[in-house]
């Protein structure tokens, strides 16, 4: 069963209307790649980033959503908000909204579950911590993340991302055996593990992503620092083919 590569660039708190040029450049890349290419900036910048990106190959997404589809929640973002101005994936349980949010996996779960009603497909991330690998907990974590996190009907319209906490932004990569060793793990672990996309990210950058990619239960990549840069994250797009 053949998964097409996700290349997903998630932008963070970084990107001004300034930056939507980057799109026009993006555009050429994703429009010979074999790859499904993703951006997720932030969602002040969606619905500009969705017409500047009609009629191109580049797919949008949010960074977060709440649980709920509207109400009394100053601040937040519902899912259908994000799809109404152009998304349709949104990153959730990423490491980051895990630690400066405490967000739990059962509250990561109920996000997916809204974001499938929305009609965007969830890139649920998980990973474990250099504490938690340097013990030995690594798969037990990544387990306790997954069976938390994805709702019960999931099916295959959802994303995984395994993203070892200890990677992202340090420039200090997983090894290609023990990202390969983790992938198949988690496939074991998923509703549908021939057709469920897992994604690697941390410290994916043009040097290392064509190894990365390579691997057999490695279906893309959830890039942070390099998809601010148009030069490096193409080149990773290339890395698909
Ligand atoms: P990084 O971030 O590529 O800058 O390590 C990845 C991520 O946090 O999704």
């Amino acid at each position: 069963m053949s998964r097409r590569i996700l290349i997903a660039g998630n932008w963070k708190m970084h990107g001004l209307r300034s930056d939507l040029g980057f799109f026009d450049a993006l555009a050429v890349h994703a429009g010979k790649s074999n790859a499904e290419v993703l951006v997720c900036p932030p969602s002040t910048l969606l619905s500009a980033a969705a017409e500047r990106c009609a009629g191109t190959a580049i797919r949008l997404g949010g960074q977060d959503c709440h649980t709920g589809a509207t109400g009394a929640h100053t601040g937040d973002v519902a899912a259908v908000m994000l799809h109404d101005a152009g998304a349709r994936y949104v990153i959730l349980g990423h490491s980051e909204r895990r630690s400066d949010h405490a967000e739990s996996s059962s509250l990561v779960c109920a996000k997916a579950g809204a974001a499938l009603s929305a009609g965007l497909t969830p890139i649920v991330c998980v990973g474990e911590t250099r504490e938690q690998r340097e013990a030995g907990e690594a798969f037990d974590i990544v387990a306790a993340q997954l069976g938390g996190s994805l709702p019960a009907a999931t099916g295959s319209g959802i994303v995984i991302a395994y993203e070892p906490v200890w990677a992202i932004g340090t420039g200090l990569t997983a090894s290609a055996s023990d990202v390969a060793r983790m992938h198949a793990f988690i496939r074991t672990r998923l509703p549908e593990p021939a057709t469920t996309r897992v994604l690697y990210g941390g410290s994916v950058k043009p040097g290392n992503a064509a190894e990365l990619m390579a691997l057999d239960d490695v279906d893309g990549a959830l890039v942070g620092g390099a998809s601010l840069d148009i030069d490096a994250f193409a080149s990773i797009i290339a890395t698909a083919g």
